[in-house]
């Protein structure tokens, strides 16, 4: 069994003391751990140093929404494994779709950044998604295979055990259009078939398949049924405590 994660992506939103007055909120909402899912936040950069003091014992993990794959040097603008690790991070999300379209990033180089994420001690939150013209064409599968391939090239099986997958649909980020919870499902089935091919049975019934694209609260439980998404990774419905709460507590 699959412990369901619920990741809230900050994007480019709230300053520090926002992020303390969100998480204050939502500690005080949760009341306590909890046993049964695992809740990870990804505040900006600026946040992450304090938000870390806060969750302290709070069993809510925190996550960076980018990294460099060198340990330092002169990448002005950049930040590395080791200061997200300073900062009190125990995940970050590599590869997202405004990363890939925004910002260029390509696939080696994003295997390049989970693997320097993988041996800092780092769970890596990558990725992957097609995009609308994508999907039109017939090309969904091809798209999200190799992006898999590509991605974790080179993993080992101790490396595929640490990482979370959050497949995410291009047109469905934002847009308020969330893929149907079965052709969710469908991609979602077809990239644990992957890794069954890639790592073996184990690694394919351990990894955690994210869904990610317009989660919100009336929608969370129907993706939750499917039986290979395990969780959600939630942009704008994450930034207000009431909604994420609500996602957070989806019915099993
Ligand atoms: P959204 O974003 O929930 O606002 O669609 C999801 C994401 O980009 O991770």
């Amino acid at each position: 069994m699959i412990k369901p994660l619920i990741a809230g992506n900050w994007k480019m939103h709230k300053t520090a003391g926002e992020s303390l007055d969100f998480v204050r909120q939502l500690l005080t909402a949760l009341g306590g751990p909890l046993d049964d899912r695992d809740v990870v936040i990804a505040p900006p950069f600026t946040a992450l140093f304090p938000v870390a003091e806060l969750l302290r014992g709070s069993g809510i993990g925190l996550a960076a929404q980018n990294v460099h794959d060198a340990a330092e040097g002169a990448f002005t603008g950049e930040i590395s494994t080791r200061m997200l690790i300073d900062a009190g991070c125990s995940h970050v999300i590599i590869g997202h779709s405004e990363r890939r379209t925004l910002f260029g990033e390509k696939n080696d180089f994003l295997n390049r950044k989970a693997t320097a994420a993988l041996s800092a001690g780092l769970r890596p939150i990558y990725c992957i998604g097609e995009t609308l013209d994508e999907r039109e064409g017939g090309r969904t599968f091809t798209v999200i295979e190799r992006q898999v391939k590509e991605g974790l090239n080179k993993f080992n099986a101790g490396d595929i055990g640490r990482t979370v997958l959050a497949y995410e649909p291009v047109w469905a980020i934002g847009t308020g259009r969330t893929a149907a919870p079965t052709q969710a499902q469908e991609v979602h089935a077809f990239i644990r078939k992957m890794i069954e091919g890639d790592f073996g049975g184990r690694a394919a019934a351990a990894i955690p398949i994210l869904y990610g694209g317009s989660v919100k609260p009336d929608n969370i439980d129907e993706l939750m049924a499917q039986p290979d998404i395990n969780g959600a990774l939630v942009g704008g419905a994450s930034l207000k405590v009431e909604s994420f709460i609500s996602i957070i507590r989806f019915k099993k």
